[in-house]
């Protein structure tokens, strides 16, 4: 069995958008991987399509060797055991207490008594600084604290590969150097395989280790923080330089 994600010749369209134009990408078992894009350009969407929350139009999509795009029902849930999303803006309950939403996913998938899912999200909360914070309500969390309690929510199940939807837009530098911290030292304590949407660079050179760049459908640029520096032309270049100036269309 091939272990990782493998992608290829993947499309996705809503109406007359094209949004992935038959893109291929692999992703290795325990690789921190950052896909970076521009706003719209398709980086929740492919992470949707990964988990199965969206149907592809056409392409494959391989996790561990398993067929994501023929899975049925029984299919898609048993894949999303295996993998967490920690979803862009956080996506709790707020009628849910923090430790409740952190134990959701377990309440789902496991018969284990509350005792012990309470046991767990807490332990999970410990991970990710927000200890003794279970009781509270969402609401009465900053933004920085929402994301935490987000992570300890994808990683309670402990899963084989953890999705990041922009995990630090919205947070000031150091709340964001905080949390990519954490995702560091998650993805070498946990050893899982993780993907990070972001299109914050800072960022993405703290935690990733391959990067991959979608433009206009397609992925241009697919490389290590190396390539991802000194390519100083064409889309990544002036990603990573953060030039505004028109499109990233000079690919
Ligand atoms: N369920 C949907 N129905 C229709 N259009 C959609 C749907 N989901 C996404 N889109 C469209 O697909 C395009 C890509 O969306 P997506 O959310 O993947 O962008 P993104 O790269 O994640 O952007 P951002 O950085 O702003 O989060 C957008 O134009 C969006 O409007
Ligand atoms: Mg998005």
């Amino acid at each position: 069995m091939q272990e990782g994600i493998r992608i290829r010749g993947l499309s996705k369209r809503f109406g007359d958008q094209q949004v992935l134009d038959r893109v291929d990408l692999d992703i290795a078992r325990g690789e921190q991987r950052v896909i970076l894009g521009r706003s719209g350009q398709g980086k929740s969407v492919l992470l949707k399509l990964i988990v199965g929350l969206l149907r592809a139009d056409a392409g494959s999509i391989l996790v561990d060797g398993e067929e994501v795009t023929r899975l049925g029902k029984q299919g898609l849930y048993r894949l999303r055991q295996r993998f967490s999303m920690v979803f862009q803006g956080g996506a709790l309950f707020d009628s849910l207490t923090v430790c409740e939403n952190v134990g959701l996913g377990l309440r789902e998938h496991t018969r284990w008594s509350d005792a012990e899912i309470d046991a767990r999200a807490e332990r999970a909360l410990e991970m990710v600084d927000l200890a003794g914070a279970g009781a509270k309500m969402p609401a009465e969390l900053s933004g920085g604290m929402r994301k935490r309690a987000s992570l300890a929510r994808a990683i309670v199940t402990e899963p084989d590969y953890l999705l990041y939807d922009e995990p630090t837009t919205g947070l000031d530098p150091i709340t964001s150097d905080a949390i990519n911290q954490l995702i560091q030292r998650l993805d070498e304590e946990l050893g899982v395989t993780s993907i990070v949407v972001t299109h914050d660079m800072a960022s993405a050179f703290l935690v990733g280790e391959r990067f991959a760049l979608l433009n206009n459908g397609h992925f241009v640029f697919d490389g290590d923080a190396e390539e991802a520096r000194t390519q100083t032309d064409g889309a990544i270049g002036q990603f990573v330089a953060g030039r505004s100036e028109g499109p990233l269309d000079s690919l």
